[in-house]
């Protein structure tokens, strides 16, 4: 049988590529199209290695470039697309609003016209900050999404309900959104990981590269919080059961076994974790001395979320698999990877 080919936009990323190499090993022939504002080729070359395939097809373009995005979907035959190619900096949304409306909008309505027209099925990478502060813990897709406090995470509210009412509108095509929490990790072979440019902003790559001697300190913003230890709770998903899940996901859409034209699935293990619960895991695991101290909260920051995963479990069939431990050891593998250690 012939095997199906799903493009992934933004591929060369930090999600994109884990994604790229689980639909692979599950047998898809994956399209990898990014316009490299936010990354260099390390990931996509990692990507290469751990499949052992050297020919992955690869685009260098823009997803606002709408005769580009047209002329894509008409030079390749494309099953399903998986849409990531967005800017994901809050800070930056809040500093310069209209760079990210136009990108993360237009972008998105551009891959819908050209998909629509062939029938090619949707998946798009949202995110649990369209749930904002939520006043009931855990989240299930039916909680309410509160106002965002940036326009990042209103772009994922409203591409939310442009793939809502796109799908309802043209009977052609199906969505799925993934609504993930904080991705993090890396994968196993140390290969690919996240590259923040400059100094990161998540926790994670902040931690590894504090432990590397990039920074000096982590600081650990708020220890005041109405939380068990007062640092603020959140569900970290490793990156590989992350991708995983959008293999299943393709696969529902792909099979015909989507129940609803439009479906959202929360992506997160369910469990919560503090910051400094995190902190001391990462220590313990690799069996090291971090240099933290406690500084102020940071704007914009909820205190707590953690996703009911309990949808996507059954209508999926997908699971969290990794631990913390190895999602933590598989993060510092990485940061060595990259110091050449
Ligand atoms: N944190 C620190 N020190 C740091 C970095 C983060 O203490 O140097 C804390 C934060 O205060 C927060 C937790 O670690 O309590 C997680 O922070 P991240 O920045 O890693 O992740 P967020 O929960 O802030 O980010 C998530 C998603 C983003 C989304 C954002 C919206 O990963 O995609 O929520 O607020 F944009």
């Amino acid at each position: 049988m012939e095997k199906k080919r799903v493009l992934v936009s933004g591929g060369a990323g930090f999600i994109g590529s884990h994604v790229t190499v689980e639909l692979i090993e599950a047998g898809y022939d994956v399209l990898v199209a990014d316009d490299m504002s936010n990354c260099d080729s390390t990931c996509f070359e990692g990507v290469k290695k751990i499949t052992g395939r050297d020919d992955i097809p690869f685009v260098k373009m823009t997803f606002c470039d709408a005769a580009a995005t047209e002329k894509l979907f008409a030079d390749w035959k494309i099953d399903a697309v998986i849409h990531f190619a967005a800017f994901k900096a809050v800070g930056e949304s809040v500093a310069e609003p209209l760079k990210y409306y136009k990108n993360n909008l237009e972008s998105f309505m551009n891959v819908i016209e050209a998909a629509r027209k062939r029938g090619c099925n949707i998946l798009f990478s949202s995110s649990a900050t369209v749930y904002g502060e939520p006043d009931i813990l855990p989240v299930t897709e039916q909680s309410p999404r509160m106002p965002s406090t940036s326009p990042y995470g209103n772009t994922k509210q409203m591409c939310e309900d442009i793939l809502r009412d796109s799908v309802k509108a043209y009977s052609s095509i199906k969505g799925i959104a993934l609504r993930y929490f904080n991705p993090i990790g890396a994968h196993p072979s140390a290969l690919i990981g996240e590259l923040p440019r400059g100094v990161p902003n998540n926790l994670v790559p902040f931690i590894t590269q504090t432990a590397i001697g990039k920074r000096e300190c982590l600081s650990i913003f708020g220890n005041d919080y109405p939380t068990p230890d007062g640092t603020c709770q959140r569900d970290y998903i490793d990156i590989v059961d992350l991708a995983r899940a959008h293999v299943y996901a393709v696969r529902r859409m792909l099979d015909g076994k989507m129940e609803q034209d439009y479906e959202i699935y929360n992506v997160g293990t369910g469990t919560p974790l503090s910051v400094l619960e995190l902190v001391k895991a990462f220590e313990k695991v690799n069996n090291l001395k971090l240099n933290y101290k406690f500084a102020p909260r940071r704007d914009g920051d909820v205190t707590a979320i953690w996703a009911d995963p309990s949808l996507a479990n059954e209508k999926l069939g997908w699971k969290a698999t990794r631990t913390t431990e190895e999602t933590l050891a598989a993060a510092w593998a990485w940061e060595k990877h990259l110091a050449g250690k």
